[in-house]
């Protein structure tokens, strides 16, 4: 209750539970009272339907203690919990204590199951039954929102299964990815390629790369101007994982196939983000799903160990 300003409204909602309190035990006192009987036959002179008296007995014994336990069990309650206003209570309880405690105690357990994975290299995890089924419940918790719980991803979101990487597959390159994340950055190129036609002429030669249908006459007009994407995506245009930069030869599209895609491509440029999971997962937590991607490119020399 850190947000109260100054301590009146803290006094003012722990006065009023009290008083809702203290009201209802006033209210049992006060029924439990006999009534000045106005007949000699023990009803109270209220008849109703004609012949339904009410009589003029006391509450039920049992019924006013549990009313008066429920009193004194909810003051005990209030005196050693948080409730009344700003009063920390007894036990000193927060909601974020409790998380804190269940977390650490959690932690604990799992930490000589993580301990096992951390001394275990990439590959001999990925042949690990129990290393793969917690990578594959992290992955689904974690990256499945974007990469797709196949792992197959979509448009914009890549592929982790097909061996084709922007930066790079081996085990260290894949951690590294997942604790820092990357930020992949193409800038607008219209400029430097000249006119829309010179734009479209390098879309058809960038198709030709990978044996895409293309216009072989306008690839051939493109190629002195994909000059200007060798700087990243290579003279061979096979890309640079250094910088992301995709290999167009492939015929694996990122951001989707065919001479309209490039040419969006060339025009507007494109900033892509995978999200770094640092300070969100653990370090061993990390390394164990980097095995789990690993394994998902790596199948046939895992079943071959
Ligand atoms: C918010 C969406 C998002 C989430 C969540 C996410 N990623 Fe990514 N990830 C991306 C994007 C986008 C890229 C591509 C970045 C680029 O184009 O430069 C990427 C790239 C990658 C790459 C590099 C692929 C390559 O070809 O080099 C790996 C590995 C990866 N992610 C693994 C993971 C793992 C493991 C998780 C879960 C901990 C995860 N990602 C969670 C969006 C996400
Ligand atoms: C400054 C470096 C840089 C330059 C210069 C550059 N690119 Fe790129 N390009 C990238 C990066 C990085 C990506 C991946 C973006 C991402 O992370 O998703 C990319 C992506 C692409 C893609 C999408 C590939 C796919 O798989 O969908 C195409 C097509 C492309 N570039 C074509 C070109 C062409 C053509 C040129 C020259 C006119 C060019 N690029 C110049 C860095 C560059």
């Amino acid at each position: 209750m850190s947000d109260f300003t100054s301590n009146f409204w803290s006094v003012y909602v722990a006065a009023i539970t009290i008083i809702g309190i203290v009201a209802c035990l006033l209210l049992l006192w006060f029924s439990g009272k006999a009534k000045a009987m106005t007949a000699n036959d023990n009803t109270t002179g209220h008849v109703w339907d004609g012949d339904l008296r009410e009589m003029n007995n006391p509450l039920p014994r049992w019924w006013v203690w549990l009313f008066v336990i429920t009193a004194v069990f909810g003051l005990a309650y209030l005196a050693m919990y948080p409730g009344l206003g700003s009063n920390p209570g007894k036990l000193g309880w927060t909601s974020l204590g409790q998380h804190k405690t269940e977390m650490e105690k959690g932690e604990k357990e799992v930490a000589p199951l993580y301990a096992r994975f951390t001394a275990m290299a990439v590959p001999d995890m990925a042949g690990d039954a129990q290393a793969m089924a917690i990578g594959e419940r992290l992955f689904l918790n974690n990256c499945a929102q974007c990469h797709g719980s196949d792992a197959r991803g979509s448009k914009g979101f890549p592929n982790l299964t097909d061996g084709d990487w922007l930066y790079g597959g081996a085990p260290a390159t894949i951690e590294e990815t997942i604790t820092k994340g990357r930020m992949g950055m193409m800038p607008p190129m219209a400029a430097a390629v000249g006119t829309p036609d010179d734009v479209k002429n390098v879309a058809n030669y960038v198709l030709s790369l990978s044996g895409s249908p293309h216009d072989s006459v306008r690839a051939e007009l493109g190629k002195s101007k994909f000059g200007a994407c060798a700087a990243c995506h290579g003279m061979d245009g096979k890309g640079n994982q250094a910088m992301g930069a995709p290999n167009l030869t492939d015929d694996i599209w990122l951001h989707g196939y065919g001479e309209n895609a490039i040419i969006a491509m060339i025009n507007n440029g494109k900033s892509n983000q995978m999200p770094a999971q640092e300070g969100k997962l653990s370090a061993a937590q990390i390394h164990v799903l980097a095995a789990y991607v690993w394994s998902r490119s790596n199948g046939s020399k895992v079943a071959a160990k």
